[in-house]
């Protein structure tokens, strides 16, 4: 279970459910990383596997999902609460950065991939790795950070009852939800 879930029932529901949302986020590109090391591990064969494409597929929707949830939602409503001159502002735009520099990644596998498994050489196969380990070491760091920085500041914010309808209204709309 995980650390969000233990104050569960102090949460505001919306912001109950929105913490376990970043949380599943979090084990599902755990889960992609750990897919995407194999993959890498054991190439050139792992290419003409029919479940690649398939996790290339879901490792660019899972990517985007991660950025939609946190450039989306939660920065907004972290920057709401603590103001553009935060000490947390600079954590964000590194955050951001990151995001950018990752989802690069992501269409450069994409990419290598495609010429990878068409081509099979030993070169394009290289380039596919490289692309890989880049990707996923970066994003488990990435991955690190946001657990022991970004997160806790998330719960402090959402277990602020005095500031709950504003984090709702804001969630509410960040998630498309209406007003
Ligand atoms: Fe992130």
């Amino acid at each position: 279970m995980g650390k969000f879930k233990e104050h569960a029932g102090s949460l505001q529901p919306l912001g109950q459910a929105f913490l376990v949302m970043l949380e599943r986020d979090h084990r599902r590109l755990m889960r992609l990383c750990a897919a995407l090391e194999k993959l890498a591990d054991e190439l050139p064969a792992s290419c003409l596997s029919t479940r690649t494409a398939r996790l290339i597929a879901f490792m660019d929707k899972a990517y985007d999902k991660h950025i939609f949830l946190q450039e989306k939602c939660l920065f907004p409503l972290v920057r709401s609460i603590a103001g553009a001159k935060a000490v947390i502002e600079p954590v964000l735009a590194q955050l951001e950065y990151e995001h950018a520099s990752d989802h690069g990644s992501v269409h450069e596998i994409m990419s290598a991939f495609l010429n990878g498994c068409s081509s099979q050489t030993n070169s394009d196969a290289c380039v596919l790795g490289f692309s890989l380990r880049s990707f996923f070491e970066n994003c488990r760091r990435h991955l690190a950070w946001e657990t022991s920085i970004l997160h806790p500041i998330a719960h402090d914010l959402l277990m602020d009852g005095t500031a709950a309808a504003h984090h709702g209204a804001l969630l509410r709309m960040s998630l498309g939800l209406g007003g």
